[in-house]
């Protein structure tokens, strides 16, 4: 959360900052600032602002045209209210600093802190730790008879960098800050200690970010920083020093094929629009090289031969991610389970690091995530790799710290997701885990069941044109979503594989309506949620002609005769489950393979419709950020 943008060169500073706020967005949006500094008045001119990046351009334009060195910040608040006072950057003394990430003990040494003297203006975690770099740069300064703000650029560095590492010594946490020096015009500091940062340089100069999307305009070779180092980065030059030894280490510049996405909506109303409509183009790239010509071949996976070996002798696999990502997870169960005949434990991120969970000889452990940053989910897999588990990740933003620290990977073509309710990314996780499954199965020696197979098969060859054919109708679910307008409760309900894509249905509206909504397996209804039941709360059903179909069509109508508004998704020759609906979504034929990402699409746009009615800020709902990089 939060997301970081440096930027130092030939250059004006500001529009290279503007334009990686904005696209950081995602990270978190309740305030922004930018500091820069002027050489001539040998200081930061610093701004910031409540609200959205475009609040803070608004407010400072005609300003900061000519600075060429510049740090800038978007804010996800964790430690004070969204305020300007507790927006980035922070200033102390000479110092003046932007921060991802938590300081864990801030309390105890904020006290410290002021039992020495130190006074605050904020509230954040962050002003204490550019306060305490501050503390030992004076002190450090002190030592050799200086004062640390008259001493030469060459002093300053020096004292600056051991004092970030004295800072770091004693705070808690994981975090990555970037800061200025007063007095220093070609160079920008920092620390990565556990939250990611990219450096970059363009013609002009040097970009540092917390992701790659801030600079893939301008650069596709970067180095990521990696956890436990200082840095700095100057025109053309980057330094990379162990946190611990301040020795230097040497960083690699890596080639990223992921082209910069126009930060544009491209016709549609918002990012979640264009982002569901992606989808045929989105599966059809996350399938393309991968598919055998035919059900009996092997996928083609990046290294076919690790990738052999990986589950040559798996005898349980473990599945774990946090919100959208860990409801694909639960889709892939149902295949490993029925195709590979293999054991799998669906965990979320944050409930897994805290357990004692008992791994078996052959146990191999699968992370699942949009960004490859979730705070939980990294923590998830990084435990397993101390324990010493043969660990892969399905990821979709290369470089991403998920993907470099599994030992294998397996990547969804989804492209920047923007909108923070996640869609597309979502359908490429399902592809991919379907398929891994399916090819699995094949490693294994166990072919899905033959009638099965061949038409699971070829309806996952054919799932872009499929997606195409539902999303024709894509007015006529928002219509639907916005006749939910009056109901106080919509619940999603499926049993199967669209018990979790119910689950992802009932998030997704949650997050972009603001509309309480659950979503539940079928036959659990009669354990609780039926007391919910009136004229005030729609169902939507979800019930493809599987083996569960007519139980499914029994506790709908365990609800109906109960009030309920019923909204039916199934195919569209199945009159016998239309009728019992008062509205109904009719798909084509679809079969056990693809079920959940044809039948996931409606409920994205039910969701999509609603918030439009509803008049709701869709990219990028209240409270929520699209990357999660503190736990
Ligand atoms: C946040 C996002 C969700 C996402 C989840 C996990 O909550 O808003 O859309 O599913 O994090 O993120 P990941 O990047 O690990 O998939």
């Amino acid at each position: 959360m939060c997301g970081i943008v440096g930027y130092v060169g030939t250059d004006a500073a500001k529009p290279f900052l503007i334009e990686g706020l904005k696209r950081l967005e995602y990270r978190g949006y309740d305030s922004a600032g930018f500091a820069l500094y002027d050489p001539k008045s040998k200081d930061f001119i610093i701004r910031r602002s409540v609200g959205h990046v475009e609040a803070l351009v608004e407010a400072t334009h005609g300003m900061g045209d000519h600075e060429r060195l510049g740090i800038a910040h978007t804010r996800w608040a964790t430690h004070g209210v969204p305020s300007e006072v507790n927006a980035h950057p922070h200033r102390a003394g000479g110092l003046v600093l932007v921060h991802n990430g938590i300081i864990e003990n801030h309390a105890q040494i904020k006290n410290q802190l002021i039992a020495e003297g130190v006074s605050f203006s904020s509230q954040t975690d962050t002003e204490v730790f550019v306060r305490l770099i501050e503390k030992h740069c004076l002190r450090l300064a002190l030592a050799q008879k200086l004062v640390f703000l008259e001493a030469t650029p060459l002093q300053k560095r020096d004292i600056a960098l051991h004092a970030l590492q004295r800072a770091a010594s004693e705070v808690e946490g994981h975090y990555a800050v970037i800061f200025l020096i007063q007095g220093i015009e070609d160079c920008i500091f920092g620390l990565q200690a556990g939250a990611p940062l990219v450096l970059g340089q363009c013609k002009s100069g040097g970009l540092v970010a917390s992701d790659l999307q801030a600079m893939l305009s301008h650069t596709s070779e970067v180095s990521f920083v990696p956890v436990s180092t200082i840095f700095e980065v100057s025109k053309g030059l980057s330094h990379f020093y162990d946190v611990k030894t301040l020795e230097e280490k040497t960083v690699k510049l890596e080639k990223i094929e992921w082209s910069s996405e126009k930060v544009a909506k491209d016709g549609f109303d918002h990012f979640m629009l264009k982002e569901i409509f992606q989808q045929p183009s989105v599966i059809a790239d996350t399938l393309s090289g991968r598919m055998p010509l035919s059900e009996l071949g092997s996928f083609v996976w990046d290294n076919p031969v690790a990738h052999e070996a990986l589950w040559k002798n798996v005898k349980k696999v473990y599945l774990i991610a946090c919100g959208t990502a860990y409801h694909s997870a639960m889709v892939a169960k149902y295949y490993f389970e029925k195709w590979a005949k293999l054991s799998v434990e669906v965990d979320i991120a944050s409930e897994f690091r805290y357990r004692n969970p008992v791994f078996e000889v052959g146990t191999i452990v699968g992370v699942i995530s949009q960004s490859g940053e979730t705070a939980d989910t990294l923590a998830a897999l990084r435990l397993a790799n101390e324990k010493g588990l043969t660990t892969f990740s399905v990821c979709n933003v290369p470089g991403s710290t998920i993907m470099r620290e599994s030992n294998f990977q397996y990547s969804t073509k989804a492209g920047p997701e923007i909108g923070v309710a996640s869609t597309k990314a979502f359908t490429a996780q399902l592809t991919v885990l379907t398929a891994l499954a399916y090819d699995v199965a094949h490693l294994r020696g166990l072919s899905p069941n033959s009638k099965d197979s061949d038409e699971g098969f070829r309806s996952l060859a054919r799932l872009p044109q499929d997606i195409e054919s539902v999303l024709a109708h894509a007015d006529e679910f928002q219509a639907v979503g916005a006749s939910l307008e009056n109901k106080k409760t919509i619940l999603f309900i499926g049993r199967g594989t669209m018990y979790p894509i119910a689950l992802e249905g009932a998030l997704k509206l949650k997050e972009i309506t603001y509309r309480h909504a659950e979503g539940y397996a079928a036959g659990e209804l009669k354990h609780g949620p039926i007391a919910l039941v009136d004229k005030d709360l729609a169902a939507v059903v979800m019930a493809p002609p599987d083996e569960l179909h007519a139980k499914t069509l029994s506790n709908l109508e365990e609800i109906r005769s109960r009030g309920a508004f019923i909204v039916g998704i199934g195919e569209d020759k199945d009159t016998e489950f239309r009728k019992l609906c008062n509205s109904y979504i009719a798909l084509p034929k679809t079969t056990w393979t693809t079920a959940p990402v044809l039948y996931v699409i409606p409920t994205q746009l039910i969701s999509y419709g609603l918030a439009r009615k509803l008049g709701c800020s869709i990219d990028k709902p209240r409270n929520l950020a699209k990357s999660v990089t503190v736990e």
